[in-house]
């Protein structure tokens, strides 16, 4: 296949790329903006592969858009562009309405344009937060961040172009993911690097809020399964093997790392901050997909990659990201 994968610069999506390429022999052209979170660093292992190209450009740019899709010929446009951490968007909300409702919306005008089939990455967060049991794609849409309403409104515009254009487009919802390539703005990776530097770990409240955990090479090849397989104007939910409370995944990070347990600090918490989510993957799982990585091995990997790969993330901890977390947390890293 020929694939355009905007955002594919960033965590999920360069893990997506190495995939199609590696394993499935795809032809891969990335456009992305490269915000802070979109690094060409994860592109270290495959960026002189023949059938990789990148594109710098925004998908709210039209112009750059068509020049992407004339580059790539692609058979489809699977889209992972957005901006993706919760805090920032309390914090700043206006990028993440200019990328998730205008970005989305260039990219489906341009997709019917040259007709090509269309994938949205989407997030388990559009339906809000579950006490107990678990949502389907059946479940109402009750997003509560600024990223999750925005992420929402994507989703259902993406939906108007199947119903009303017959854009053969389906949506691909995740649950919390982790792994390699991570930025360390969110929860695991923060902790792991705070960990290993001496630093304070931030718990948000009381830690009991629950997250559904899966790695980001499972979502990846749910996202291809959705691609492949997936009927059109459909959306499937991919959620992880296991869930778990926040402070019970700081602590396993604790363990792993050998960092010590007086470094565990709950702090404020988060505005509006969802309780518990949790996805019903059944759809999905009918098309043939099933995860592959428990929680408790994929944390220790995941542990180990970042104490392994310092090149990585020393460029991060050392930069933007500094300032943003003095002005997130009140205090500066070690
Ligand atoms: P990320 O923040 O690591 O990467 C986002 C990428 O999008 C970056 O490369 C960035 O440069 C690029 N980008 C941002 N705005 C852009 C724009 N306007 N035009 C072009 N490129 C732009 O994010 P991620 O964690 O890899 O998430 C990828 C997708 O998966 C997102 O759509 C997100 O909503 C979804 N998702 C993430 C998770 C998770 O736990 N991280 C879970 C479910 C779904
Ligand atoms: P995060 O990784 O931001 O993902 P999301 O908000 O999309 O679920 O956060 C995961 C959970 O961890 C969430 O309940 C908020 C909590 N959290 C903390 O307790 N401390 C932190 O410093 C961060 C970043 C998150």
């Amino acid at each position: 296949m020929r694939l355009l994968v905007c955002g594919g610069a960033g965590f999920i999506g360069s893990t997506f790329v190495r995939q199609r390429l590696l394993e499935h022999g795809d032809e891969v052209t990335v456009l992305d903006k490269l915000t802070y979170a979109g690094r060409t660093e994860n592109f270290h292992d495959f960026a002189e592969h023949g059938s990789f190209r990148f594109v710098q450009g925004a998908i709210e740019d039209a112009a750059a858009v068509s020049g992407a899709i004339e580059a790539a010929a692609p058979d489809a446009i699977v889209n992972f562009a957005a901006e993706t951490h919760v805090d920032r968007s309390i914090a700043e909300p206006d990028a993440f309405v200019r990328t998730h409702a205008l970005g989305t919306y260039v990219l489906l005008e341009a997709a019917r344009g040259a007709q090509r089939r269309f994938v949205q990455v989407s997030t388990d967060e559009v339906y809000g937060s579950i006490e107990s049991g678990s949502f389907t794609e059946e479940s109402p849409l009750r997003p509560s961040s600024p990223y999750s309403a925005t992420k929402t409104g994507a989703d259902m515009l993406v939906q108007s172009y199947f119903h009303t254009y017959g854009l053969a487009a389906t949506i691909c919802r995740g649950s919390n993911n982790y792994g390699p390539y991570q930025y360390p703005e969110k929860l695991i990776p923060l902790m792991i690097l705070n960990a290993l530097h001496g630093d304070s770990l931030p718990v948000y409240g009381d830690g009991m809020q629950v997250r559904n955990w899966i790695h980001a090479t499972d979502f990846s090849r749910a996202i291809g399964h959705v691609l492949e397989h997936g009927v059109a104007g459909e959306v499937y939910n991919a959620g992880g093997p296991d869930e778990e409370a926040n402070i019970d995944v700081v602590r396993r990070i604790v363990a792993a790392t050998g960092a010590r347990d007086s470094q565990i600090e709950h702090v404020h918490d988060r505005p509006g901050h969802d309780r518990r989510y949790s996805l019903s993957s059944a759809k999905v799982r009918a098309l043939g997909w099933e995860p592959r990585v428990r929680f408790a091995e994929g944390l220790e990997q995941t542990v180990a990659w970042y104490r392994e790969n310092a090149w990585w993330w020393e460029p991060i901890r050392s930069g933007e990201y500094r300032a943003y977390y003095e002005r997130q947390y009140g205090r500066a890293l070690a």
